[in-house]
């Protein structure tokens, strides 16, 4: 079959260089002179696709609006724990979990401190104590505060607890005195964090995800398509892209913004979709088959808009081809997942695809006009020879990250047995 010219949009600049490095950054600002490097480090951050949610302390708002960062960053700034409107729109807790990197730049003497101390006493101070992603410090002050035994003290402290110091660098410093005690300059902060390589249970894996819709031709003005949203595929291309994976998406027609970090191949037909994951599945670990493929395409796409006449018309349809159970077929194949959007009896349908289309995994869903299609929500059923789990109700992202975790699982293990099937043969 001759391969469609299909258009391949990356994220990023370099999407394999960058596929496993923090993405969404919480920065935090405190009180210093520095703080104004801090403005020029967000947009170094998000020259590489990175999200930037700033939150300042109350110190640092002397220095530096919030209404700086608000511009610079594209999200309003938080500030205060105790902001009922910010924390309605995302608590503190949530705030800490979206956080792939805390970077905090400048870091006061006075912040590092209360850090050591293991202080909740601002939001800042929380949100660094709350989270589980890497906590960097780029500590900013007058030479003989950073020298002082006190701050000594605090960065041994913090160091053992496997907080990171990036700096200070030496040089001339705002009070006029020459010595250590400088922040790192904003590029050398961005470059640190965009060398980083996040640990993920996918890492170093090349996952090929297809979603959204397919439309099929009848004729240069009508298509027939189904309600597919592609969100379900999307989120799971961001999360797969977090558990470190090298992600290609190949999409249907959605209204959906790329993931960055994700080379996305955009396609309408379901022989298009065919083509494009064909031509980037030979070289992937995994394949995940989320898009609603056409089952059946019209046999011919009209050259001209087709006439209204009579008060029936016959459609002639073909089967379109099934990419999941082709790729399934291929030696050596990559650990294929297929979902499967039921009506009704889910399980029994779900684990009979399983078995025809020689699966790994299957990921099944209720669908309907009030269910899974267009909706953020999602509940999944996961099916697999001999086990399955359920993913209870929650939004699309969070599904989509508790699914990758279990995938991993399910990939290590069957890549585990087939090392240790020849051996017991
Ligand atoms: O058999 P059914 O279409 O319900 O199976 C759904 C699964 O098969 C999904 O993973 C979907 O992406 C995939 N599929 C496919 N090619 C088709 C039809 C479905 O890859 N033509």
């Amino acid at each position: 079959m001759e391969l469609a010219r299909v258009p391949v949009h990356n994220g990023l600049m370099t999407p394999d260089r960058t596929q496993s490095v923090p993405r969404r950054i919480l920065l935090g600002v405190t009180g210093g002179i520095a703080a104004y490097k801090a403005a020029e480090l967000v947009r170094c951050l998000r020259e590489q696709g990175a999200e930037v949610q700033v939150v300042m302390t109350e110190a640092a708002q002397q220095f530096v609006t919030a209404l700086t960062f608000q511009a610079l960053s594209g999200r309003p700034v938080r500030t205060d724990l105790w902001d009922s409107s910010a924390e309605a729109a995302m608590g503190h807790i949530e705030l800490a979990r979206w956080a792939q990197l805390v970077l905090v730049a400048p870091a006061s003497a006075d912040f590092l401190a209360r850090l050591a101390g293991g202080r909740a006493d601002d939001l800042l101070a929380t949100l660094v104590l709350a989270t589980a992603a890497p906590v960097w410090v780029a500590p900013a002050m007058n030479r003989l505060m950073w020298a002082n035994a006190a701050t000594v003290a605090n960065i041994a402290t913090l160091t053992t607890r496997g907080i990171r110091v990036l700096g200070p660098a030496s040089g001339e410093q705002a009070c006029g005195e020459i010595g250590f005690g400088r922040m790192l300059e904003a590029q050398e902060l961005a470059d640190a964090v965009f060398a980083t390589e996040l640990e993920g249970p996918l890492r170093g894996m090349h996952v090929v995800i297809s979603a959204g819709p397919t439309r099929e031709p009848l004729d240069p003005v009508r298509f027939i398509s189904n309600r597919s949203s592609g969100k379900m595929g999307y989120a799971l291309a961001e999360a797969a892209r977090d558990a470190g994976a090298r992600v290609t998406l190949v999409s249907g027609p959605v209204a959906l913004a790329t993931p960055s970090g994700v080379a996305r191949i955009d396609v309408e037909t379901a022989a298009q979709m065919y083509q494009a994951v064909h031509a980037t599945v030979g070289a992937a670990d995994i394949y995940i088959g989320a898009a609603a493929v056409a089952d059946y395409a019209p046999a011919a796409c009209a050259t001209q808009k087709i006439k209204k006449h009579g008060d029936i018309m016959d459609l002639s349809l073909h089967k379109a081809p099934d990419i999941l159970a082709s790729v399934a077929a291929l030696s050596p194949r990559p650990f294929t997942v297929g979902f499967a959007a039921e009506t009704c009896e889910i399980e029994k349908h779900a684990r009979e695809k399983l078995i025809r289309k020689k699966l790994d995994l299957i990921a099944a869903n209720e669908v309907g006009v009030e269910r899974a299609f267009d909706r953020d929500e999602n509940a999944l059923l996961v099916l697999w020879s001999g086990g399955q789990r359920e993913l209870a109700l929650k939004s699309k992202s969070d599904l989509a990250r508790e699914f990758v975790l279990l995938l991993a699982e399910r990939y290590m293990l069957s890549r585990a047995q087939r090392v240790v099937e020849p051996l017991a043969s």
